[in-house]
């Protein structure tokens, strides 16, 4: 392919980082994760396989990790951020002080959520992080984001993604790159639409994890993501995002995947919470991966309030997660609403 790029930095050696590396690996000549745990960076450079997160899935030989941020950035022709969302910051801030991110190259941001502390989204504190490089750099941002479960794209199932960049970057071109054959990448110009929805959609993803564990049926699942994307888009709108960016892949069918699949962290965290042996605080201090759902949820009832929009199905999982709310009163409440007009 014409100008096809050489080398990908992957920040991040996780459940996405490896399977979204392997995905690229097919097309590009080397990709290079790079990670903060030595047994996960020991493990995919000496087994080709990274237990902790994708089981026996093996890993090509054009994939290596190094726990040398330098090393990982050097020669980059893109670098993906694939990290938790609350640690993209200080990675970006690493990433500042190296020294070594090649000049003008685009930088592409994986991780879903809004950092929690500011109310900004990742994109903004990339862009932020980026504007004390010295010299200055004008590097083109964007995120790649939508229903794109780690497990399944190890295994090559047919996902679709979107990918969402600034105004002036050559998104076409690296819209072709990243595809693949089951790997289907569009394109959206609206980044704060696309960011708020893949965010927002975790905390109804909880929300239908707990209705699941307090045996709730079909019915209450579908009501739970309509009425979810309704109070999230809301939201999105009075924050910047375009309405139809919500009924998009970032939008509705990241919330689908999400809601309904075992994989799904934030479904399976929600679901456990109602077991009522542990308190969610507990529960969380257990889980080897990240549930970004729980942090999303303060931060969306956050914008809400400074907004003025109202949310809730947000609220009564806010409450469950941080006020010891039982799910199941939770639950009575959200019942028990006024009644109102569906398009309210
Ligand atoms: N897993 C998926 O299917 C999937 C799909 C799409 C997007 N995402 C998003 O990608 C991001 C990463 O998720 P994941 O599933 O790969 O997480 P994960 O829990 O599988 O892995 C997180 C990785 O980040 C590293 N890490 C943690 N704190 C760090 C820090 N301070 N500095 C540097 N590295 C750090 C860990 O060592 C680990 O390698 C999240 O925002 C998630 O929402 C995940």
């Amino acid at each position: 392919m014409e100008n096809m790029p050489r080398k990908a930095a992957i920040l991040g050696t996780g459940s996405w980082a490896s399977a979204f590396g392997r995905h690229l690996c097919h097309k590009w000549e080397r990709v290079v994760l790079w990670g903060i745990d030595e047994k996960q960076v020991r493990s995919i450079n000496q087994t080709g396989t990274n237990p902790d997160y994708l089981g026996s899935i093996v890993l090509p030989p054009n994939l290596r990790a190094t726990l040398d941020l330098s090393d990982a950035l050097v020669r980059a022709d893109i670098v993906f951020i694939v990290v938790p969302s609350q640690a993209v910051r200080s990675v970006m801030k690493q990433v500042v002080a190296s020294g070594a991110l090649p000049p003008t190259i685009p930088l592409v941001n994986l991780a879903k959520g809004f950092e929690v502390d500011t109310l900004e989204r990742l994109s903004e504190v990339i862009i932020e992080e980026l504007a004390t490089l010295a010299p200055p750099s004008p590097h083109p941002i964007a995120v790649l984001l939508g229903p794109s479960h780690a497990e399944e794209v190890a295994l090559e199932l047919p996902t679709a993604v979107v990918l969402s960049g600034q105004e002036g970057g050559d998104w076409g071109h690296w819209q072709a790159w990243i595809s693949g054959p089951y790997f289907r990448v569009y394109t959206n110009p609206d980044m704060a639409g696309v960011e708020f929805a893949s965010a927002f959609k975790n905390i109804i993803a909880l929300a239908v994890g707990m209705a699941d564990g307090l045996g709730a049926g079909d019915n209450t699942r579908g009501t739970l993501m309509t009425r979810g994307m309704v109070e999230l888009a809301r939201l999105g709108k009075a924050l910047g995002g375009r309405p139809d960016t919500f009924a998009g892949l970032a939008g509705i069918g990241d919330m689908i995947t999400t809601c309904i699949s075992h994989h799904s962290r934030n479904r399976n965290f929600g679901q456990a919470v109602t077991a009522g042996d542990r308190t969610p605080e507990e529960l969380l201090a257990g889980w080897v991966q990240v549930v970004e759902g729980v942090e999303m949820a303060k931060a969306a009832l956050k914008l809400g309030q400074k907004h003025n929009v109202e949310l809730p199905i947000t609220k009564q999982v806010h409450d469950v997660l941080f006020s010891g709310k039982p799910p199941r009163q939770a639950m009575r409440e959200l019942m028990e609403r006024e009644l109102r007009p569906e398009s309210d």
